[in-house]
């Protein structure tokens, strides 16, 4: 068989797209799972950002999904891959070979050095570059008693086989240097397989927030698709609070009621794979008691309404992990195109704050994107809802 580019992307492209398909199998292990359905990603990424954009990110991790991004991302590179072998007119033809095989080895070494150095920064640096954001949320009609209450919010965990816990563990040591009462999680504990679970409540074990049983939860889409029943198993012994369409009170005395006055901490069900009603959890709450509602996925802002909200928390889309300049972020798992990429974000109905999250999936990578542990302090308000941003606090 004679090699040439052509024949060498092609193998690429297709072979990690069955590779894909094969990711799949369950029995296989998480880590070669991970670098299958990662290495199809990365190869077929014009197609899967097209389609993304077109459709939704959900649809480019289906197998026909998979299958139309290798297709056209094979209709994008045919014209380049023509241009690279076309025949150099002002050479005989038996000099032109050699001359468009050099030319191609260069763009592709060249190419492959610079794609190889910034993978290398990407997955081995940036990735674990843990950012602290600090800000401040004046609300109205908060008890004076919960003036200064210091909150923690970390999404996306994704323990798993390339989210290791010595990876994270950085993160928490840095939750708890923001010396939280509270700290909020709002789901994607694991990441290919329900077997990290194990691994998740090893490390919510080493959070101590102030008040205790301080830690609340709500799940997000990729512990539905990894035996969520397991979750309930392993993290029920923990000091915590699983919270799928369900709430607390946070009552003056910093106790957790069913009902009463304080702050009301609500956790919302999955939009992808579960059932969240957003009417139903904030049923009965005096109008004026301050809220705030753990959400994985910030799509729901524009889908759910039927109460006030002063502040969603969510996660999901990781920043979109990579943001490239004046491009944005090329693949962004939400309908409503870059708006719930990160930060403070006025939904229709409510105010939403998107974190970074802490780990990958996808590709195993971030670029532009550093993860991040938000920390919020909450300050009553004579002057109504307010947000400001905040110095470091560690
Ligand atoms: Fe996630």
């Amino acid at each position: 068989v004679k090699w040439s580019p052509r024949r060498l992307l092609y193998l690429i492209l297709w072979g990690s797209t069955l590779l894909a398909f094969l990711s799949r199998l369950h029995f296989l292990p998480g880590w070669f799972r991970f670098a299958m359905y990662a290495s199809a990603m990365i190869s077929n990424c014009p197609g899967v950002m097209i389609l993304g954009k077109l459709f939704s990110y959900h649809f480019t991790r289906t197998m026909l999904g998979e299958l139309s991004a290798a297709c056209l991302t094979t209709l994008l590179v045919e014209p380049v891959l023509r241009w690279i072998e076309r025949p150099l007119r002002h050479l005989p033809p038996q000099e032109a070979a050699p001359q468009v095989t050099r030319r191609a080895l260069l763009l592709g070494a060249g190419a492959s050095t610079g794609l190889a150095g910034l993978g290398a920064y990407s997955f081995a640096i940036e990735r674990k570059r843990f950012e602290v954001t600090s800000q401040a949320l004046y609300l109205p009609n908060l008890h004076p008693k919960l003036d200064g209450l210091r909150v923690v919010v970390m999404a996306d965990l994704h323990c798993g086989p390339v989210n290791r816990p010595g990876d994270l563990r950085p993160a928490l040591q840095l939750a708890a240097q923001c010396k939280p009462d509270l700290v909020l999680l709002p789901g994607d504990f694991v990441h290919l397989s329900g077997d990290y679970f194990a691994e998740a409540a090893e490390l919510l074990s080493l959070l101590k927030p102030g008040i205790s049983n301080g830690i609340l939860m709500s799940w997000g889409n990729h512990d539905y698709w990894n035996e969520i029943e397991r979750a309930y198993q392993t993290l029920s012994p923990l000091p915590l609070h699983l919270l799928r369409q369900q709430r607390l009170i946070l009552s003056p005395g910093r106790d957790f009621e069913e009902s009463g006055p304080g702050l009301a901490l609500v956790g919302l069900d999955d939009l992808w794979e579960g059932k969240p009603d957003l009417a139903q959890a904030l049923r009965g709450l005096p109008a004026q008691q301050p809220r705030l509602v753990l959400c994985h996925n910030p799509d729901c802002a524009e889908r759910l309404s039927g109460g006030r909200v002063d502040l969603m928390l969510s996660g999901h889309t990781h920043g979109g992990q990579i943001r490239l300049p004046g491009m944005g972020t090329p693949v962004l798992p939400s309908r409503y195109g870059q708006k719930y990429a990160s930060g403070l974000v006025a939904g229709p109905n409510y105010p939403v704050y998107v974190t970074r999250g802490l780990g990958v999936g996808g590709i195993p990578v971030r670029f532009g994107v550093r993860p991040e542990v938000t920390f919020i302090e909450l300050r009553s308000s004579q002057k109504g809802w307010h947000w400001q941003p905040l110095e470091r606090v560690t």
